[in-house]
């Protein structure tokens, strides 16, 4: 991509308050890295996990909220906020929401579909109301949990976490109640889900500055029997990811309409990932991810270059389609 425009400032956020805060600056380093230098100029915002912004490695204030004064300077004399942090007080629309308020163009999706996709609860209801199938599943609290009942293989998940903390296989009855309890660590509502037996495939859509959506070619994982995509091997480069997924063709257009669906549905922008099982009864949506991980190997910069998008052009339509974007 070549332009003869001055390089526009991007505040790459990174980090966060959340359990994805070191996946969080994973993808803000890579992203800060790897943009387009003769179109881009960089500047690193990182949340501690204390909450308190800094600018580089320099704190600006001494609480978050001094910080955070500090940090919306910053953005103001940005013309494009990227905020590649996962999870949530992130990913959730918290920085959406700033980026909003301060009135600074930002990379990805509104406050709404944030908020709705972050929460595995939210996303069913969507999902199913568009005709999407999603694995059943119980909400606990910790006032519910003792009821919870043994019915059989289930995984136990925070309702808002990511990178798989809190998630358990659980597939002995003893194991329910420890398994709930460590979700509940995370977050105050727990999903208890019925394992869903599936080719886990992941499909992501790409919003490109003209204005078109481009899905990439979906993605399978394969994880060992009879375990689940879990923290260890979603980062140790040990996961074994097939791409293209050897689908056929209703597979294919199956997984593409349920994407773009709930893209559309939830109110998505930038790019969003939708990650599925691929049963025998059809496709099952598991979860959305509004900022998923933005390394140059994690799993969207990856379809998008097997689609012939370079990881470096992926950023420069993600980063000029939000610098057009009015919202
Ligand atoms: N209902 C389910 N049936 C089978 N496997 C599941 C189910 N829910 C989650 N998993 C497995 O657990 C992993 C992490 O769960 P996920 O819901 O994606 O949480 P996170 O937001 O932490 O990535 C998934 O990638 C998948 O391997
Ligand atoms: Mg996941």
């Amino acid at each position: 991509m070549t332009t003869t425009a001055a390089p526009r400032r991007v505040a790459v956020i990174g980090g966060g308050q959340s359990c994805e805060h070191d996946v969080s600056l994973a993808s803000a380093a890579a992203v800060a890295a790897a943009l387009d230098p003769d179109l881009f100029i960089a500047i690193r915002l990182t949340i501690g996990l204390d909450g308190r912004w800094h600018l580089g490695s320099v704190p600006l204030g001494a609480t978050p909220a001094a910080s955070l004064a500090g940090a919306v300077t910053v953005l103001a004399e940005c013309d494009v906020a990227f905020p590649a942090v996962h999870g949530p007080v992130g990913e959730d629309g918290t920085l959406a929401a700033l980026c909003r308020l301060a009135g600074i163009p930002w990379v990805g999706s509104d406050l709404r579909a944030g908020a709705l996709a972050m929460d595995k609860v939210t996303t069913k209801l969507v999902a199913e109301s568009h005709g999407i199938a999603t694995a059943p599943g119980t909400l606990v609290t910790a006032s519910t949990a003792s009821s919870a009942r043994w019915d059989g293989p289930v995984v136990v998940k925070p309702v808002a976490a990511g990178s798989s903390h809190g998630v358990s296989l659980v597939t002995a009855a003893d194991d329910l109640a420890p398994a709930i309890d460590s979700a509940l660590a995370l977050d105050d509502r727990v999903l208890v889900e019925q394992l869903v037996e599936g080719r886990e495939v992941d499909v992501a859509v790409l919003e490109r500055v003209d204005g078109s959506r481009l899905v990439g070619p979906a993605l399978e994982i394969v994880s060992p029997e009879g375990s689940v995509f879990d923290l260890d091997s979603k980062y140790d480069g040990s996961a074994d990811f097939r791409l293209p997924a050897a689908l056929d063709d209703v597979q294919r257009k199956e997984l593409a309409h349920a994407a773009l669906t709930m893209f559309d549905a939830l109110g998505c922008a930038g790019v969003a990932r939708f990650d599925f099982f691929v049963t025998p009864m059809g496709v099952v949506l598991n979860e959305v991810n509004t900022m998923p991980g933005m390394t140059a190997e994690s799993q969207v910069p990856r379809m998008f270059a097997a689609a012939g998008t370079s990881y470096r052009d992926l950023l420069s339509e993600l980063v000029l389609g939000a610098a057009q974007t009015v919202r």
